[in-house]
Formats: C-alpha cells, structure tokens, sequence
C-alpha cells in the first residue's frame, strides 16, 4: 500500500506567548505550516514579526505555548522535556548568526560535542564523523584552532560542520550570513546550497532577497502569522 509522504515538519495553530509584566506579545499567532522532507526553505519578514521564535521553536530550543507541532510524526508538544532533548540532538543542527562556538575549545571539540551529547558511539567513531564533516565545510586544516583564531567566515563553517555531523534530518539557520562580509557570506549560502542539493531539509531565516531567491520555497512572516507562501520560480 502507498502511504502518503508525511512532511517532515508538521505545524498546527502553532501560537508562541511572550508574558512579561508590561506586555503580552504573540510572537507566533497562529502559524500553518507543512515543510517536506528535503525542502529548502527560505524565512523573511520585518523585525520582530517571529521569524527568530519559530526557528527556536522547530529546533526544541523554545516551547509554543499552544497548536500542534509534528517532527517526523512526532507529537513534539505532548513529549516531555527529556524527550524532546533526545529528539533534538537526533534530528536538528542548528546555524546561528553569531556562531555560538565554545570559545575554550578547539574547532574538533565544538563540533565532537554534539556527539558527546548524543551518546552511544566510540572514540574512533566520533573522529571519523567530526573528520568528515570539517571536510565537508573545508576546515580540516584547522581542527585544532580555537574560535579567536579564525575569521567568522571559518567560525561559521566550523558551526556548521557542528550542525551536520550528526547527520541531522532538519538544518536551520538563522540569518547564517548575518555577521559575514558578502565574499564570506556567499561561500556559506554555497554550503547551503551543497547541502540541499546532498538532500538536507533546510529552513533558513535571512534579510537577504538575494540569498531568499536562492531557496525552493519562500514564506514570508508578518505579526506572529505567515503573510505568503510561495514556491520560487526557477
Ligand atoms: N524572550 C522574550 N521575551 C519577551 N518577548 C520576546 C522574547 N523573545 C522575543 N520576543 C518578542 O517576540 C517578537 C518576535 O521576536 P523574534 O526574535 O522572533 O523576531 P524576528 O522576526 O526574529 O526579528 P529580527 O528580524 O529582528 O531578528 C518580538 O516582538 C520580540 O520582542
Ligand atoms: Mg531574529
């Protein structure tokens, strides 16, 4: 029997409610949202308008407030925390704009450390998938340097071969060029490019019409709700 492919990303209703003694802000108000396994998928809108909330909330970084979220089937709002850490290290690698690699450790231990997390395989085995994957974004020559000693282009690589040496099934980027000067800048959104074609799924917040042109889909966000949806045109 044919089963119909479910997406990789599942979302229903999904609301995010920032409360603080002021204010109560609906940093996501309501978002419908189905992302297929190996799309790529470009996120834009004006500040403040949730982007930034809806990628920590697909990454288990942050917890909606209510609606549904499906991760591979999985009901992620009805898991416990614990779960949901387990479901993270497995599945999600994420790229932040400003790195966030461990200052005290050399580029092999930032990108060992999601292993570590995760648990489960040898010494050997964990060498050889961090050797891959600092091949993979060109850094191997610099596996012993700590973060201080590189460019941010190469911080960036280097957090990115973090995010993908466990082979996650969602890569998400949150304005990954955002501190990079365009020749920088460029080389990631090429990685991007490599990973999709490699079959990653990617969601990708960006202010960059340019770099937004270059994903398969893009959904534009305003006030906590998805504005348009588009396929871009070849
Ligand atoms: N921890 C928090 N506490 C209270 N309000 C928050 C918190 N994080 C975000 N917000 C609010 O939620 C809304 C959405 O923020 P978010 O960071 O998702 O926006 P964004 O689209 O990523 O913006 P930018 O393009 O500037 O990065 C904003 O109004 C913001 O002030
Ligand atoms: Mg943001």
């Amino acid at each position: 029997m044919n089963e119909p492919t479910r997406p990789l990303i599942r979302l229903r209703d999904l609301k995010r409610i920032y409360t603080t003694e002021q204010l109560e802000t609906h940093a996501l108000d309501g978002i419908d949202l189905d992302i297929d396994d190996g799309e790529y998928v470009a996120v834009e809108g004006p500040s403040g308008c949730g982007k930034s909330t809806l990628l920590s909330v697909l990454g288990l970084l942050d917890e909606a407030s209510g609606g549904e979220y499906r991760l591979a089937g999985v009901p992620v709002t009805d898991i416990d925390a614990e779960e949901q850490a387990r479901l993270r290290n497995r599945e999600i690698g994420f790229i932040f704009q400003s790195f966030n690699l461990i200052p005290e450790m050399t580029v092999r231990e930032n990108v060992e450390l999601p292993l570590i997390y995760r648990g489960g395989l040898t010494t050997t085995a964990r060498r050889q998938a961090v050797d891959e994957a600092l091949a993979r974004v060109d850094m191997s020559a610099r596996a012993e340097h700590r973060p201080a000693q590189l460019s941010g282009g190469q911080q960036q690589r280097a957090a990115i071969a973090r995010a993908l040496v466990g082979k996650p099934s969602l890569l998400l980027a949150d304005e990954p060029t955002g501190n990079l000067d365009s020749a920088s800048g460029e080389r990631i959104m090429q990685l991007l490019d490599e990973l999709h074609a490699d079959g990653s799924t990617l969601v990708m917040v960006t202010h960059d019409p340019d770099y937004a042109a270059r994903a398969g889909r893009r959904v534009r966000m305003k006030d906590g709700r998805i504005d348009t949806d588009g396929s871009v045109a070849a």
